[in-house]
This record gives C-alpha cells, structure tokens and sequence, in this order.
C-alpha cells in the first residue's frame, strides 16, 4: 500500500506548499472533519483533476460546534482515513491538532453577514463563523490554488464563497454534487448515528425532496405551497422532526416567494440521535 505523507504542523505545512508553488505545482486542498465516506472521496477525487498536487485536511474544528452539539461525539478513525486518502494516492494529508489551530489567546473570527443567518445559520448560532474562520484558516496554511467542497452543505458552500469574494481570498472554489447510497440517503458522517429502523425512516428527506421537484415540473410556483408538501411529507414519517424546510434564491439565500427559476429548496430533519441535512435545486441549476 502506498504511504501517505502527513503534516500536522503549520510552519511546514506552509514550506512543503511555498515549494510546490516555486516548483509552478498547482496545490488544490481537500478540507474535511475526517471518518470519510464515499461524498469525501469524490472531492478528492474531483480535487486530482484540478491540480498537480492534493492535500486534504483531516480537523475536527470545535469552532463550528456549539456547546450542546456533538464534537465530542463526533465519529472518528484515522486509520482508515488515512488508508483511504493513500488509495487515492492523495499528496499529502495535513491534519494539526486543536492547540495548532487555536493556541492559547486565539481571538480572531470571520462572520460572513447574511448568507450564514437563515437554514443552519438560525439553528447553529456560531456555526457559519466557526467554518469560515477555519477555512480561511486552512487556505492561509495550505495556500491552495482550489478547493474543493461538497454541494450537500449547500449553505456552507455559500458562506465560503461569499467570504472568498468579499475578502479577495485568491483560491478557486469547486463544488461538487450530493453522492448518495443506492437508495437515496445523502452520505454523511452523522448516518452511522442512525439505528436499521432510523435509517429507513431517514429517506423521508430524499421523497420530501422528490414530492417538490414533482409539483414544480407539474407547473406548482407558489413556494408555500411546495413547503407544505414538504412538511406534510416529513410529518408522515413519525421518527423524524422537521427542523427546517425552506425555499430561497440558491446565491443570496433570501426567502423566495414564487419559483421563477432556480431556486434552492433546503431541508433539515432529525431522526434519532442524527441531525440530517439534504437540499436540491427545483427549476433549474445552482450558480
Ligand atoms: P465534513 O462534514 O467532513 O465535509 C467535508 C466536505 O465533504 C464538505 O465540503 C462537505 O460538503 C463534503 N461532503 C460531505 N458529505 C458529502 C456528500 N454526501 N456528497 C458530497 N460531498 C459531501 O464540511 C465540513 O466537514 C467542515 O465544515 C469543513 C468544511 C471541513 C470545515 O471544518
């Protein structure tokens, strides 16, 4: 099996990138939490073709956990993580500890406005800052030309984005689509919280989402409308709570009253001990 390099350390991380960039190498990072699944891999995987050289990173960032949520619990094995990063023959794996990324007296956040209030945002308080400080982060460590994130944390993708543009971070941001298990379920780290009959239950996100794009190829634009099949559709399946279904324009993340055009329809559900997030663009295509 083919090794796999790693770096936990800043300054070094900072000098292997500062030499594959004098060597004209085009560096594209990987960020992730770590206990990678299939939607993992197909980052890295869409990672090789953007550049000559592919770090992922493997941090678990208690800056987007709030303290009732479940960093502690948060499913790791890097192990098999790092079994799985070398069979894709990924360059490089850089994953610091927690003291590396925040040292003692660490008091510097990034709040990206209005994209990171809704969805997620109005249920994770501190969430979105937590994320867009330790991307920022990992692009001034890693200093990448791209970087790669999954489309199933279509909020978090925004946020990125925005805070890319407005700040003038010079790396390109790639997204890339949901990857799901045969029957539809999202892949997530968070699934394997889910017990066989939770699991079942869980595919009621995926036939909410089927119920909307169904109403809205039958002509369906009132965006209340199309919410409430959705919430109907969840309310059926008794093991799932409904957190949040909306719909709302897929750049600004505004709320969108008619479906013109593309429009993201962004959903969130518990099941069990898994909070679950799903979302798909009715109407068109994302930006
Ligand atoms: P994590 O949940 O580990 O996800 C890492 C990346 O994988 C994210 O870009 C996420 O959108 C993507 N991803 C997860 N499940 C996916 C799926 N089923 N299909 C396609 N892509 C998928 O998201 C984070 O970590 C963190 O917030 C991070 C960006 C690393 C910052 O800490």
């Amino acid at each position: 099996m083919a090794a796999l390099p790693n770096i936990s350390n800043i300054r070094e991380m900072q000098a292997w990138s500062d030499h594959a960039r004098r060597e004209g190498k085009r560096i594209v990072l990987v960020p992730t939490m770590g206990f990678l699944h299939e939607g993992h891999l197909s980052l890295v995987r869409q990672g090789r073709q953007k550049g000559d050289r592919l770090v992922v990173s493997i941090f678990a960032n208690p800056a987007q956990f709030a303290p009732t949520e479940d960093f502690d619990n948060y499913p790791r094995d890097l192990e098999r993580d790092i079994r799985l990063l070398a069979e894709e023959r990924v360059d490089l794996l850089f994953n610091p500890t927690a003291e590396e990324i925040y040292p003692a007296g660490y008091q510097t956040y990034v709040d990206v406005d209005q994209v990171s209030q809704p969805l997620c945002g109005a249920h994770r308080p501190g969430h979105f800052r937590g994320v867009a400080t330790v991307v920022l982060k990992l692009f001034n460590i890693v200093r990448p030309h791209a970087a790669v994130f999954g489309l199933k944390d279509y909020q978090q993708l925004q946020v990125i984005r925005r805070m890319t543009e407005d700040l003038n971070v010079d790396v390109e941001i790639v997204a890339c689509p949901t990857v799901r298990e045969p029957d539809g379920l999202a892949m997530s780290s968070r699934n394997r919280y889910l017990t066989p009959v939770e699991r079942d239950a869980a595919l009621c996100l995926q036939s909410a989402l089927g119920k909307a794009e169904a109403l809205v190829v039958g002509g369906e634009t009132a965006a209340q409308r199309i919410r409430e099949a959705v919430v109907e559709e969840i309310s059926r399946q008794p093991l799932a709570r409904l957190e949040y279904a909306d719909l709302r324009d897929p750049r600004e993340l505004c709320p969108v009253e008619e479906v013109k055009g593309p429009t993201l329809l962004a959903l969130c559900a518990w099941v069990g001990k898994a909070r679950l997030i799903d979302n798909r663009i009715l109407a068109g295509e994302g930006p």
